[in-house]
């Protein structure tokens, strides 16, 4: 489903080299590392959003950055899905309109079940500044997840939750993935949520480390 080779960047310094990678269909993954080693630019490259100085990434067998925009383009709204620590909602809209507004650009129909399981259908017609820090990245989630993504990239996804709210959003997310066959790659540099995925992998001194 998602494979990287021996991925290398830099920016100012080198970050990471000799980096690979294997995610397939159903796996939960999570990286872990400390502050600026280099894990939000690591999810950028294996979600089409930076090239990588050296290395390849395949998404569906697919070298995504020997493809034309056109091409990146449309794997980004048919495969992927990408949760941040902070949402980017719609503000002066309610919950149901940005659910609606991403049923539309992705031609799903809005998922009520799923608002259910999160714990939010009695909150949706509320304007999105009225909820909570949880509801919202609820929200969000549910926008996510409404595209019915292939593959989920989570930068922080619980970094502003309490655990019991954090906890519960890593469960929906895992229970989409065994549902729709779909993977999960997760930045975190909480290992107790870390350690709820299939498994962990370290950025540490510019490597790749599997953990646990
Ligand atoms: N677009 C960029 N241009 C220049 N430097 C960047 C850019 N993005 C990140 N960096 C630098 O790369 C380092 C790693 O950043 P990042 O990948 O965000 O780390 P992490 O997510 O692990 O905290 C930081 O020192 C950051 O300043
Ligand atoms: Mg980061």
């Amino acid at each position: 489903m998602l494979k990287a080779i021996n991925l290398a960047h830099k920016f100012d310094y080198l970050l990471f080299e000799s980096v690979d990678l294997e995610v397939k269909p159903k796996e939960k993954i999570a990286i872990v590392g400390s502050s600026g080693s280099g894990k939000s630019t690591l999810l950028h490259i294996l979600s089409t959003f930076l090239k990588p100085n050296r290395g390849e990434v395949f998404i569906d067998e697919r070298n995504i950055y020997s493809l034309s925009e056109e091409e990146l383009i449309k794997i980004r709204r048919e495969k992927i899905g990408i949760v941040f620590q902070f949402h980017y909602l719609f503000s002066t809209f309610s919950a149901y309109e940005n659910l609606k507004v991403a049923a539309l650009l992705s031609n799903k129909k809005i998922d009520f079940k799923l608002l259910k399981r999160l714990k939010i259908e009695n909150v949706i017609y509320q304007n999105v500044q009225t909820l909570s820090g949880g509801q919202q990245q609820r929200v969000s989630i549910a926008r996510v997840l409404s595209k019915k993504p292939k593959i989920i990239f989570a930068d922080e996804p619980t970094g502003n939750l309490d655990m019991e709210n954090a906890l519960e959003v890593i469960e929906v997310m895992f229970e989409y993935c065994e549902k729709n066959n779909a993977s999960l790659i997760t930045v975190t540099h909480d290992i107790e949520i870390a350690k709820k995925f299939d498994k962990v992998y370290e950025l540490k001194n510019k490597r790749l480390n599997f953990w646990s």
